[in-house]
């Protein structure tokens, strides 16, 4: 049974109950410009431009205001439940009231040592759980940490773009400077990172890698790592892997790890989240696992910051992380029937959008006639004439701007009427572009 939750104006019961979280949930705490434009005056802060979705957002809420079903596919955030024994698990558990303690801030030692065995299990990596794993409020507040514990002001930090934000602004807030890098895993990318070691100076400290890519779905090869891994060995820089989609692929081909190279924990620390492989978005669960020396500076950084998470998650995500893996398995088949849709009803549509073979994401150039006015305006005119929400790419770096980002996080059926809406957008475009975009938004 759910646990029930009361307000004093309303009882603690079945249906009553629901509206209270839904109102608790939905309700906006927008503080308004002028909030915006006083914080700027920070130092930080004004490392950080406002959040492009945002815009998107926003447009999204008056458009749902208005009445207008919006069919969602621009957030990466799950939407399927997350398997009851794990939610079983964690109501069994918070009814001891020595869960209700403060946790230990790296994880509880039983959650490390699952997170090492699925290392095992997984990639064939052994690692030690007191030394080499760290359990993170979520794989974000750990990279952003580790971020913050490496980073001397103005260390280069060699960074794809486009990619997921936290990569580059977790550093950026740092106090670090950030240094593109493609994100194709091909010889461009060892180009890239030749000439970003002979030209940057002070020399780079650290290169991110994010395989299975958020957002572009880009995979990498084991034999791809062996070459980063013996670069970085050669020019003393550090890895530093983000694996949230370790779990989320199509195709039999699993995504690796950079660990499992011979030599990686020298220099390599990698995260992986449970958001994804789990549906466990909301709980905050995630981990770094790796060179002891990087998970000892993270551990300090956190012990000073956090005291980990609620011990019943700790629990619960352990239990999962020793599951059979049927559950991922769910997940996975999920995703991957909607890629399916996704891929053939849009591609029907007239939009041909290529199939992922990794992540929850597709990856799609704009239609021919939209590159022009770029990703935002593109993903604007989804909401105003298609009723369809996507990320623009622009988000995600500059070098997003001519893609869109789409998540299978809505079912078939809302997927298949996105499809038909996108349809019928783009037919309206054919007739007369000048009824879709306004000249003004041209670039
Ligand atoms: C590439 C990537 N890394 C990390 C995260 C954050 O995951 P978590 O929920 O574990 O913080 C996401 C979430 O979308 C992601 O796409």
């Amino acid at each position: 049974m759910q646990p029930s939750i009361g307000t004093p104006d309303s009882p603690a019961t079945g249906k009553d109950n629901t509206a209270v979280v839904d109102r608790l949930i939905h309700r906006s705490t927008d503080t308004g410009d002028q909030t915006e434009s006083i914080m700027e005056e920070f130092h930080k802060v004004r490392r950080l431009p406002p959040y492009v979705f945002e815009q998107v957002n926003r447009l999204k809420a008056s458009a749902r205001a208005a009445g207008a079903d919006i069919i969602d596919l621009g957030m990466g955030n799950p939407d399927l439940p997350t398997p009851q024994a794990i939610v079983d698990k964690l109501c069994e558990v918070v009814q001891d009231p020595r869960t209700h303690r403060y946790s230990t801030s790296r994880g509880i030692p039983g959650l490390r040592k699952a997170q090492a065995r699925y290392y095992e299990r997984r990639f064939g990596v052994k690692l030690n759980p007191e030394t080499q794993v760290v359990a993170t409020l979520g794989s974000k507040e750990g990279f952003a940490n580790m971020a913050q514990a490496i980073t001397a002001p103005g260390d280069v930090i060699l960074c794809p773009n486009p990619t997921y934000p936290i990569h580059a602004f977790g550093f950026i807030m740092s106090g670090g400077v950030i240094r593109s890098m493609t994100v194709k895993p091909d010889d461009s990318f060892f180009h890239s990172l030749e000439r970003a070691v002979r030209h940057s100076i002070p020399k780079p400290i650290a290169l991110i890698l994010n395989y299975p890519s958020n957002p572009t779905a880009h995979t990498a090869s084991l034999d791809f790592y062996k070459d980063v891994v013996a670069f970085a060995r050669k020019h003393e820089i550090i890895i530093l892997s983000d694996l949230a989609y370790a779990e989320l692929y199509y195709d039999d081909i699993r995504p690796p790890s950079v660990l499992q190279v011979p030599g990686a924990i020298d220099v390599a620390v990698e995260f992986t989240s449970m958001s994804k492989t789990f549906s466990m978005p909301g709980w905050r669960m995630g981990f770094a696992v790796g060179n002891e020396r990087l998970i000892a500076a993270l551990s300090r950084v956190k012990s000073y910051l956090d005291y980990g998470a609620f011990t019943p998650i700790q629990v619960a995500a352990s239990m999962a992380l020793n599951s059979d893996g049927s559950d991922i398995e769910i997940v996975r088949n999920t995703y991957k029937r909607r890629r399916d849709v996704m891929v053939e009803s849009f591609t029907n549509a007239g939009w041909a959008v290529p199939s992922p073979e990794a992540t929850m994401f597709a990856w799609a150039p704009l239609p021919e006639r939209f590159r022009e006015i770029g990703s935002l305006e593109f993903s604007k005119l989804l909401i105003e004439r298609a009723d369809v929400a996507v990320a623009p790419g622009v988000g995600f770096g500059e070098y997003g701007d001519e893609f869109v980002r789409i998540a299978l996080v809505e079912n078939e059926h809302r997927i298949r009427q996105a499809a038909r809406n996108i349809k019928r957008f783009l037919a309206s475009s054919d007739e007369n572009m000048q009824n879709v975009v306004q000249l003004d938004t041209r670039r």
